[in-house]
């Protein structure tokens, strides 16, 4: 018997929720598989911050050293000022453990009600790759509350700002620094490469702002175009507004994108949108040791507590939790559980996100019904 650890950090508002129908899903699928899921559950987030003062204590990375895989629901909560938990957590683990990958799958499921307009007969099958650790999420920054003088002086020393901003002394400011370095953007395009490659796209697109903001998305053109060139396939690109516009207008036409980490995040939850919802967004992030495997949206405040979260995001960030961790057997079973559920219901018995009336635990409950029936077929 093989058996894998997970951490499992469940964290806020519905994250918990969904964790539990995902640990469901991914336990049924590795049952009869041999393979045997050891979950170790830690408390970070909001209750725990709020009632203990500590983000994350000092050993965390250690501790999650000694496990497979992270499996995490959602961080972030309305009593806790943003940015908080969300950097002190989830960004530390991403960048801590150098998890540079971010995949996104985005695909429309049988089925499940898309808001395109002449979606009928296309079939949408998007993947977002997306930067993982650089752009304006570095960190590098600075709020000058007295005046832009003092956040400029934060800055000093690491950034010569002159002649590039127009600064006037006396008013309040703020500043954000987007980073791109040589090696990530081809470590990352290199990656989008290849998954091209294994869903058999024959190019991948690039979707900056390099009219915008030559300086740092220009080089991300100029970098990822050389690196595409070097792993043999054809790379195009596209202004990241544009991309978006002509996505919700026929998506069935996208297949892998590769974005910097900004605009990773915003055309995720595009993609989402365009494809049946957040719920059913599943993502990963990926470097060269430990990943971390999470539904793409966040805590939903709105919604916590009223069974109506749809965990089919949070199943089948399962099941690629179980593709990295060479569990293919398990995660195909996940996979085609959540599709044969999707494609045997519809209307009522849809997930309430889906316009239907299954809750949560019931959407989970069937789900792993389902996985018990095929998981015996798979092969
Ligand atoms: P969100 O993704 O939590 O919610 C956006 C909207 O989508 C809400 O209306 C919500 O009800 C709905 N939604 C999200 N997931 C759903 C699901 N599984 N089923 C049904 N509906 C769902 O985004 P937000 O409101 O901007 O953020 C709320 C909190 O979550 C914030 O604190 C934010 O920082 C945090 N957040 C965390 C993560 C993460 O941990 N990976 C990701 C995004 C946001
Ligand atoms: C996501 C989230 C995070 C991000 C936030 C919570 C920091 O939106 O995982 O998509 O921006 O990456
Ligand atoms: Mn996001």
């Amino acid at each position: 018997m093989t058996v894998k650890i997970i951490a499992q950090i469940a964290g806020d508002g519905i994250g918990p929720e969904v964790i539990r129908q995902g640990r469901k899903a991914a336990d049924a699928a590795t049952a009869k598989t041999g393979t045997d899921l050891e979950w170790r559950t830690f408390p970070w987030g909001a209750s725990h911050y709020l009632s203990t003062g500590e983000v994350l204590p000092d050993d965390a990375v250690d501790r999650l050293s000694e496990c497979d895989s992270i499996y995490l629901g959602a961080i972030g909560d309305p009593k806790v000022k943003p940015g908080i938990l969300e950097r002190g957590i989830l960004l530390t683990l991403r960048f801590g453990f150098d998890m540079y990958v971010n995949l996104r799958p985005a695909r429309a499921f049988p089925k499940v009600p898309v808001p395109i307009a002449g979606a009928d007969g296309h079939s949408i099958d998007m993947l977002v790759v997306r930067e993982n650790t650089e752009d304006l999420y570095m960190g590098l920054g600075a709020t000058g509350d007295g005046s832009i003088d003092e956040a400029i002086e934060a800055e000093r020393g690491l950034y010569d700002l002159t002649g590039s901003v127009k600064l006037e002394t006396g008013h309040r400011m703020a500043m954000q620094m987007g980073i791109a370095t040589e090696p990530a953007i081809r470590r990352i395009t290199a990656t989008a490469c290849r998954f091209a490659r294994g869903r058999g796209d024959d190019s991948i697109l690039l979707a900056t702002k390099a009219n915008a903001m030559p300086q740092l998305y220009g080089f991300w053109e100029e970098i990822a175009a050389d690196e595409a060139k070097a792993q043999g396939i054809p790379m195009e690109t596209m202004n990241v507004d544009a991309m978006c516009y002509h996505a919700v207008r026929s998506p069935w036409d996208f297949g892998t994108v590769l974005c910097p980490n900004l605009f990773g995040d915003i055309v995720s939850d595009l993609f989402a949108g365009i494809t049946g919802g957040l719920g059913v967004a599943a993502g990963g992030n990926l470097g060269d040791g430990l990943g971390m495997f999470e539904p793409i949206h966040g805590s939903a405040p709105d919604i916590a507590g009223t069974d109506r979260a749809n965990p089919l995001a949070a199943i089948l960030s399962a099941g690629l939790m179980l593709d990295s961790l060479g569990e293919h057997r398990a995660a195909k079973t996940i996979d085609r559980a959540v599709e044969t559920f999707l494609s045997e219901n519809d209307g009522d018995d849809l997930p309430r996100e889906m316009g239907g009336q299954v809750g949560t635990e019931a959407v989970g409950d069937r789900v792993a019904e389902i996985i018990e029936r095929i998981g015996e077929e798979t092969p």
